[in-house]
C-alpha cells in the first residue's frame, strides 16, 4: 500500500539491448523471482520489435509492456516511424517520451514530445515525459528551471484529467548511465519541484496523484533509499533491468 495515495511505478527501459532471442530467458527468470505482491506496478519499455513476443512471454504476470518512442503523428507516410494506434493494438500500456537520448542524437525538443505525449493519451496509454538538466545546467544552478521549462513547453495541451494519466520522470542528465546516482536529498528536491509545478499549472489533486519517477544509475542497492523519499513514486532503470534478478531487487526495494 502506498501511503502516498499513488501508484509507484517501477518501470525498466532496456534502450538498445538484449536480443529477441533472449526474451525466453529474461522472461522465464523474471516470472521466477517477480514479487507476488501488487505493491507496485511492473513495466518493461522494450525495443518495439520486442513488444508482442515479450508480451506473449509474460502472459498472466503483472508487468505491463512499453516502449522508447512513438510517432507525434497519428498514421501515413512517415517511413521507419511507428503510431500510438500501432502500439496500442499490440498490447502496449506505456511509452517513454522525451527520454534525454531522444533529445540529444535526435533532436527532439520540447514541442514535439508534448505532441508525443498528446498521441500518447490520446490512443489510451500511459506516458512516461522524462525531464532532467545536463551537468553544466546543474553547476550553473539552473536545474529547476530547466526542467520548469521542459515541463511547461511538453504539458502545454493538458487538461487535468490526462496530467492525471501522465507519469513523469526526472531522470538528471549526468546520472545517466553513468553509475553517478542523485543523492536522495537530490531526487527528492527535484521530485518535489515538479510536483510543485504541476499543482501550480494544474491543481493541488492532480498534483497528489501524479506518478513522479527517478531516473539515473539506479540499482539494487540504492533504490530503497531512493524510493523511500515522499515524492519519488518509482524509478525508471535502464542499465540495472537488463538484468532480470536486478531488476526483481529494484521491485522488491520499492515494497520497503
Ligand atoms: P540508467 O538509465 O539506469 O542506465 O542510468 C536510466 C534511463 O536512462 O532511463
Amino acid at each position: 500500500m502506498n501511503p502516498k495515495y499513488r501508484k509507484t511505478v517501477i518501470a525498466g527501459n532496456w534502450k538498445m539491448n538484449l536480443l529477441p532471442s533472449g526474451l525466453k530467458d529474461y522472461a522465464g527468470e523474471l516470472k521466477l523471482r517477480l514479487p507476488k505482491d501488487r505493491a507496485c506496478e511492473v513495466v518493461l519499455c522494450v525495443p518495439a520489435i520486442m513488444a508482442a513476443p515479450l508480451l506473449r512471454l509474460l502472459r498472466g504476470s503483472r508487468v505491463s509492456l512499453g516502449v522508447q518512442d512513438v510517432s507525434a503523428e497519428a498514421s501515413g507516410a512517415y517511413t521507419g516511424e511507428i503510431s500510438a494506434a500501432q502500439l496500442r493494438d499490440a498490447g502496449v500500456k506505456y511509452v517513454i517520451v522525451g527520454h534525454s537520448e531522444r533529445r540529444a542524437y535526435h533532436g527532439e525538443t520540447d514541442e514535439l514530445i508534448g505532441r508525443k505525449l498528446q498521441r500518447v493519451l490520446a490512443s489510451g496509454m500511459t506516458p512516461i515525459l522524462c525531464v532532467g538538466e545536463t551537468l553544466p545546467q546543474r553547476d550553473a544552478g539552473a536545474e529547476t528551471e530547466v526542467v520548469r521549462t521542459q515541463l511547461k513547453l511538453a504539458l502545454a495541451g493538458l487538461d487535468a484529467a490526462a496530467m492525471r494519466k501522465t507519469v513523469v520522470a526526472y531522470e538528471p542528465v549526468w546520472a545517466i548511465g553513468t553509475g553517478r546516482t542523485a543523492s536522495p536529498a537530490q531526487a527528492q528536491e527535484m521530485c518535489r519541484e515538479i510536483r510543485a509545478a504541476i499543482r501550480e499549472k494544474f491543481d493541488a489533486r492532480t498534483a497528489r496523484a501524479v506518478t513522479v519517477q527517478y531516473g539515473g544509475s539506479m540499482n539494487p542497492s540504492n533504490a530503497a533509499e531512493l524510493l523511500a523519499q515522499p515524492d519519488v513514486d518509482g524509478g525508471l532503470i535502464g542499465g540495472a533491468s537488463l538484468d532480470p534478478v536486478k531488476f526483481c531487487q529494484i521491485v522488491e526495494a520499492a515494497k520497503l
